[in-house]
């Protein structure tokens, strides 16, 4: 396990993933029933952008900071919600600032040292639970959760050459165990050629109502760089695509290169 979310924290495919994310949480949180938010790739919850691995890249810079300065209205929530610290908030803080008073969030993490910053960070919230395990693996011992609802991201480091394989694969089992979960899956956009695979992959197992939010901050020309990124979301709540699709264009007018393009698109039928 090589990879380490600080040095990459705040850059452009966080900023599209927490944007999404934030939304979704909204949407399905629009019920009132208590929710389980399960993180199956947690990181380590929040992140100081002037920490040493934050300054060697710089990443942030061209992101959350870029953004910051720029404002567009259509993120304003997420923005609200990062606010104007250097603590750069990963998705599990983001999740718990959603969270009501009966939700969960259940935060799995495999990296033995992140795992334990995670436990200590979130020991006194009671509604927050941290398991240092596979996240994959969790998927199948937790789901489906007692409150019969749920929001789950995979947000996977793509180290594996075969992650989207593996990524399809585990909604598709996700998806028999608890049907009316909503998933999100992060992938990043190199090329387009993976893309297309796991979207034909998703509709080959027979994953059903699946939404791809795609955007690609440059053409993916060059596929050793990263040039965009994308969140797949099963059974997305009523009203998200067009949602999506708002804060798609705010991020590609705000990371904008000749060539960038943001789009919602329908992988499979409900
Ligand atoms: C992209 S980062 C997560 C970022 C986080 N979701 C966020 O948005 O703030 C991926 C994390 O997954 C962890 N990881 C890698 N393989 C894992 C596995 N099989 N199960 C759980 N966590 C894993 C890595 O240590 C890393 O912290």
């Amino acid at each position: 396990m090589n990879y380490r979310h600080e040095f990459h924290a705040g850059n452009q495919a966080d900023c599209v993933k927490h944007a999404l994310f934030v939304a979704l949480l909204r949407g399905v949180q629009r019920k009132a029933k208590p929710l389980m938010v399960l993180d199956t790739h947690a990181g380590l919850g929040a992140y100081d952008l002037r920490s040493p691995a934050a300054q060697r890249t710089l990443e942030a810079q061209s992101g959350i900071i870029r953004l910051r300065a720029q404002a567009p209205p259509a993120l304003a929530d997420y923005l609200g919600l990062v606010g104007a610290s250097d603590i750069y908030p990963g998705s599990p803080a983001l999740a718990q600032a959603l969270l009501r008073p009966d939700d969960r969030l259940v935060l799995c993490e495999l990296h033995p040292e992140d795992g334990a910053s995670l436990r200590r960070r979130y020991r006194d919230d009671p509604r927050v639970h941290v398991h240092i395990r596979d996240g994959y693996e969790a998927l199948k011992a937790l789901l489906p959760p007692p409150e019969r609802r749920a929001l789950v991201l995979i947000d996977p480091p793509f180290e594996q050459t075969d992650e989207f394989a593996t990524l399809a694969a585990a909604l598709a089992r996700a998806q028999v165990r608890f049907r009316s979960g909503v998933y999100a899956a992060w992938y990043p956009l190199k090329s387009r050629a993976p893309v297309r695979d796991f979207h034909a992959a998703l509709q080959a197992l027979g994953v059903t109502d699946v939404i791809d939010c795609l955007l690609a901050w440059r053409p993916p020309t060059d596929p050793a760089r990263l040039n965009g990124c994308g969140l797949a979301v099963v059974n997305p709540p009523f009203g998200f695509a067009d949602e999506a699709q708002m804060l798609l264009d705010a991020l590609r007018d705000a990371f904008a290169e000749a060539g960038a393009m943001g789009a919602v698109t329908r992988v499979t039928d409900e």
